[in-house]
């Protein structure tokens, strides 16, 4: 069954297609992660992130030096694959998820790619696992593609918990061009274009929304915000660098 390697909805399909075929494709683990996803959940397998945003989020953790994660929404394992790799051998990645039959297959596939010992899998509703975690400012990296309806809230729990400097992902911004529609009011799309608005506001971070896959935002921390904002304590230049 042929898999989609990019979910981009928003880029001309043949320049998608010249980028597809010059990017790091996916691996014999990955395509069979893909092929099993599709085999099994039907439908659902929509959700995976595309091959493209997989090895754009391996090479952030990789190049941000990240060896803590979080990921709020893991599905049957994809994209934890991409992050549990970026993060490499020493890297924790704690995995939040509801669902007991999608995430057997994400374990299967882990175990497969000798990366089983650095997730952590939390199963159970993703806000009550996020508020249960000890520690402030413990993460370097997040990736957040659980229910959209509950994005204000897990962005919320998830930027305290990402490190000044540290960046946080946010899948499905765009919602498949429906932000844009005023007909569109379904809780789902309300509660994106919510988060999209308080991360825009958000004085805590810098963002940059870009229209691939179905959307994705780039949301650094640059500062706490704890202790007021003194003249350029939230500019870039004023993130520490981590040794
Ligand atoms: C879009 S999929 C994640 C796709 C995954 N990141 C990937 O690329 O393969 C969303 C996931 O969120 C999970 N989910 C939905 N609502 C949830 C909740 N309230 N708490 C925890 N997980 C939830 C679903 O079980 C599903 O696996």
């Amino acid at each position: 069954m042929p898999v989609p390697q990019s979910r981009s909805r928003f880029v001309d399909p043949a320049i998608q297609e010249y980028a597809s075929a010059h990017s790091t494709g996916p691996d014999d683990q990955q395509t069979r992660l893909q092929v099993e996803t599709a085999e099994r959940t039907g439908g659902a397998a929509r959700m995976q992130i595309g091959t493209d945003q997989a090895v754009l989020m391996e090479l952030i953790v990789r190049a941000m030096g990240a060896t803590r994660a979080l990921e709020v929404g893991t599905f049957t394992g994809y994209s934890g694959l991409a992050i549990a790799r970026g993060l490499g051998p020493s890297g924790r990645l704690v995995c939040c998820d509801a669902s007991d039959e999608w995430t057997a297959i994400a374990k299967r596939a882990w175990a497969e790619a000798g990366v089983t010992d650095r997730i952590e899998l939390r199963l159970g509703p993703a806000l009550e696992t996020l508020r249960s975690l000890e520690g402030v400012e413990q993460f370097d990296f997040a990736f957040i593609d659980a229910d959209k309806e509950n994005y204000p809230a897990y962005y919320e729990e998830v930027v305290s918990r990402v490190r000044v400097g540290g960046l946080i992902l946010l899948d499905n911004v765009l919602q498949g061009g429906r932000v844009i529609d005023p007909s569109a009011t379904d809780m789902s799309v309300e509660a994106v274009r919510a988060t999209n608005k308080a991360i825009a506001s958000d004085a805590r971070v810098r963002v940059v929304l870009l229209p691939i896959g179905d959307g994705v935002s780039f949301v650094q921390k640059v500062t706490n915000g704890s202790l007021g904002r003194p003249p350029g304590a939230d500019s870039p230049a004023a993130v520490p660098r981590r040794t």
